[in-house]
């Protein structure tokens, strides 16, 4: 379950991999809301959108109790130079910042705005365009998107340009030492 030196344990893999799905979706739901007339399903949207954001939430905490408490990180590994493994902690920590302002506007949108009523009671829907954590919501997800472009580009030069282990120790057929 926990980390080795040279590859991510299975706790650290399955949390990454099933919060990027997660995230994924909210990507998709949180855009296909955003620019969605119809109330109807902007609330369908707003159905999975939210619940799924929970269970990112839920994760989040897990992965930060999980690595505070419990594992370490394996080594960089030494296939490029310094600087790139050091730009790489800088954008694995601009995701955690995104993903915590994201969360943050979120559930403050909800809030103010009483949305849980309207998505799974009988109120109607509330207009957020005038929140003010709305606009950081939408700004912090067009950012959380290019910077998951990046981490991912990023990954797969690893994998192809550099041929390292980069990619393969986050994966689930990794060897263990
Ligand atoms: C990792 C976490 C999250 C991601 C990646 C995410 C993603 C998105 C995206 C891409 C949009 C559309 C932005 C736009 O059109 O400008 C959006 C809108 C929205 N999100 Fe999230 N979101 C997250 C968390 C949350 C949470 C925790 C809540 C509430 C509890 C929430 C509630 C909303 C609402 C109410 C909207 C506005 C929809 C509309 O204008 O029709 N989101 N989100």
């Amino acid at each position: 379950m926990k980390s080795t030196n040279l590859a991510y344990g299975s706790t650290a893999k399955t949390i990454h991999w099933i919060s990027a799905l997660l995230i994924f979706i909210l990507f998709g739901t949180g855009f296909f809301s955003g620019s969605n007339d119809s109330q109807a399903l902007k609330t369908l949207a707003l159905q999975v959108h939210v619940p799924v954001a929970s269970l990112v939430l839920i994760l989040t905490i897990v992965r930060l109790v999980w690595w505070w408490k419990f594992d370490r990180k394996p080594a960089p590994l030494d296939t490029v130079p310094d600087w790139q493994n050091k730009a790489a902690k800088l954008v694995h920590k601009l995701l955690y910042l995104l993903l915590f302002v994201l969360l943050g506007s979120g559930i403050t949108m909800s809030i103010i705005s009483g949305l849980p009523f309207a998505l799974f009671g009988d109120a109607t829907l509330p207009i957020f365009d005038d929140l003010p954590p709305r606009t950081a919501h939408g700004l912090a997800a067009r950012l959380a998107i290019a910077v998951v472009l990046f981490h991912a580009v990023a990954a797969l030069h690893h994998h192809f340009i550099v041929k390292d282990n980069t990619l393969k120790r986050m994966w689930f057929s990794a060897k263990k030492q």
